[in-house]
């Protein structure tokens, strides 16, 4: 998400950060800082904005002397784009600098504790916990500070940490979040991404989870989970810098939609504690989500198709009624909203114009509004009564992936959390959706190591003029999103529909050979998607089955199945979606679109 790079060795080392940070800016970019160190004293210059911001600020870099350093370009998470929570944070003695990347999940306990301790805090972020923790823990051993606050820390971290009393040394330790070593020539490096190391070295140690590093120009030292000393193998980086930038990956689509398990571990995760889902919400209270009345989703695109989820999972949850509408056909429907509705608004972005509009077309008629937004700071999130953020990361390809996952996630923790409160959900029912919730980052993983056979399909079907996707219930709005998916980035024509409509009409398209892909998961729904299936087959449709393992009667009538692991229903769109992204995504690349940016798409 944010960018890290570190410096130590015989050159300046505030060039040498710039120049990293600038091959990171496109992980994030509002605001970025350097901290170097010089005769025993940290300096610390950083600035919101983008990274000419923060060269302007550092008028003669030559002027900067130090030889060891640490840089940040940063994607806001917790607290606004602000010089204040830029990064490096410095521990309140000025003896620590640190960088993160990741999310500090039981910070909020943490600066309790440290507040306890007579810490006080400059910034609205997690990291400052971590320097004032590392402060905290510090008793002249680096190293014993470092291990000691990676012990207390949860959630997912790449840090690097700068001790003033030790000029030459970087500690760098990861967990859950990538972090690599450079190896140089009386000179060493640490960076979240090879990109920025790239016109160094291409010699790279890659961190594994909980190691930690000591770096100093002479060597690199690596410890493991245990503490002890891990002999590491180095490897050497052949891929140019445009190829590292996505990560190996050739698109960033792909490289996003790889990122998912992280990016909904992310944002679901530290909203869980101790069994529980905490909201980090400021303005809606409880006694709001007990008293309202209706709800109205509104947002446009995937994000319109991730309320369409929404709709039917809080209905369905809650017994409270639920409407979703595009926003740009929202502000002139006239809409039946009042004090007693909460309006959700999704966004990616948060910019996004129409959903701007219809946002202030809710407020106007007394609904609170609630937005789910993944760019901090953004316009939306401005207006909006509240904020929950989906913890995705830039999102680079023009077609949503895992943007739209963390939404899902997002809305999963309102409903359980709104259903408790509500009283709408047993003891027996909230833990089983709690420990759902926890395992599907892991089952998306899974899902996500070989695809192959998603491939194959791909290969075989690229050709063809029109492609038609069917569901019912959740996966009908699930096909309208695999087919927004394809027709955006293989500009096939594409369209999705609820099965039982089929025979209203659109049966009548369905040639011998058109491919229809059969979203079947809902195994209440199952029996009448085989019916549907076989309705097409008669028709002569190749069809592609999605269902859950072990769903009886599909594979039977279906021309090519895809498993989905059994489990949680109220999860499954999660892992639905993911064959339909890759689905797209290899469409496009056999037919050698430019996926990343899909014409007169921005
Ligand atoms: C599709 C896609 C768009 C966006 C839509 C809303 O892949 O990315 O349909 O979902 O333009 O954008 P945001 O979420 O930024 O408001």
């Amino acid at each position: 998400m944010c960018g890290i790079v570190g410096y130590t060795g015989d050159k300046h080392a505030a060039p040498i950060l710039l120049a990293g940070l600038g091959k990171l800016e496109y992980r994030g970019y509002d605001s970025a800082g350097i901290a170097v160190i010089e005769n025993k004293s940290i300096t610390v210059k950083k600035t919101k904005g983008r990274l000419s911001a923060l060269r302007d600020m550092i008028e003669s870099e030559e002027a900067l002397k130090s030889n060891c350093g640490i840089g940040h370009t940063r994607w806001a998470t917790h607290g606004e784009p602000s010089d204040s929570n830029a990064h490096p944070h410095l521990s309140h003695s000025g003896r620590v600098a640190v960088v993160h990347n990741g999310i500090v999940e039981n910070y909020m306990a943490l600066r309790d504790f440290l507040l306890g301790h007579g810490y006080t805090f400059q910034s609205e972020t997690d990291t400052e916990i971590v320097s004032q923790l590392l402060d905290y823990c510090y008793h002249g051993d680096p190293l014993g500070a470092a291990r000691e606050a990676m012990h207390m820390l949860e959630g997912s971290f790449a840090l690097g940490i700068l001790f003033s009393d030790f000029p030459r040394m970087i500690i760098a330790a990861r967990k859950d979040s990538p972090l690599v070593v450079g190896l140089g020539d009386h000179e060493n490096f640490i960076a979240s991404d090879i990109p920025a190391l790239l016109k160094h070295t291409r010699r790279v140690l890659r961190l594994q989870e909980r190691e930690l590093a000591v770096v100093t120009p002479e060597e690199v030292v690596v410890y493991d989970r245990q503490g002890d000393v891990t002999e590491k193998t180095s490897e050497t980086v052949t891929w140019d810098v445009s190829s590292a930038e996505k990560g190996g990956y050739r698109h960033f689509m792909i490289k996003e939609i790889m990122e998912q398990p992280r990016a909904l571990r992310d944002t679901i995760n530290p909203r869980i504690r101790a069994g529980r889902v905490t909201l980090e919400l400021k303005n809606i209270g409880d006694d709001f989500f007990q008293s309202l009345t209706h709800i109205q989703i509104v947002a446009c695109g995937s994000a319109w198709h991730v309320g369409c989820i929404a709709k039917l999972m809080l209905q369905d949850m809650l017994r409270v009624p639920v409407h979703c509408e595009l926003a740009s056909e929202f502000r002139y429907s006239n809409p039946m909203i009042h004090d007693q509705t909460l309006c959700v608004v999704i966004s990616q972005s948060g910019e996004t114009i129409d959903t701007l509009f219809a946002l202030r077309e809710a407020r106007s008629r007394g609904a609170k509004v609630l937005s789910i937004v993944n760019v901090v700071g953004s316009t939306i999130v401005n207006e909006s009564d509240d904020v929950l953020y989906t913890w995705a990361g830039p999102e680079i390809a023009v077609a949503t992936t895992k943007a739209y996952n963390t939404q899902l996630g997002v809305f999963y923790l309102i409903a359980l959390y709104m259903a408790d409160l509500r009283g709408r959900i047993d003891t027996a029912g909230y833990s089983a959706a709690i420990d759902g919730l926890r395992a599907l980052p892991d089952k998306a993983q899974g899902l996500l190591q070989d695809h192959t056979h998603i491939q194959q399909m791909a290969n075989r079907y690229f050709n063809q003029g029109d492609i038609f996707f069917m569901g019912r219930n959740l996966d009908y709005a699930l096909a309208l999103e695999g087919s927004l998916k394809l027709k955006e980035i293989s500009y096939i024509h594409s369209e999705a529909y609820a099965a039982g409509e089929l025979k209203h009409g659109t049966i009548s398209l369905i040639e011998p050979g058109t491919l229809v892909v059969a979203l079947c998961t809902n195994m209440k729904l199952l029996e009448k998607m085989i019916g549907n299936t076989r309705e097409v087959k008669a028709r002569g449709a190749d069809v592609i089955a999605i269902a859950q393992e072990g769903a009886p009667g599909i594979e039977e009538v279906a021309d090519h199945m895809i498993w989905l692991p059994a489990g949680e229903p109220f999860t499954l769109p999660s892992l639905s979606v993911l064959p339909l992204q890759l689905f797209a995504y290899y469409i496009a690349l056999e037919k050698g679109c430019d996926i990343d940016k899909p014409s007169n798409l921005a």
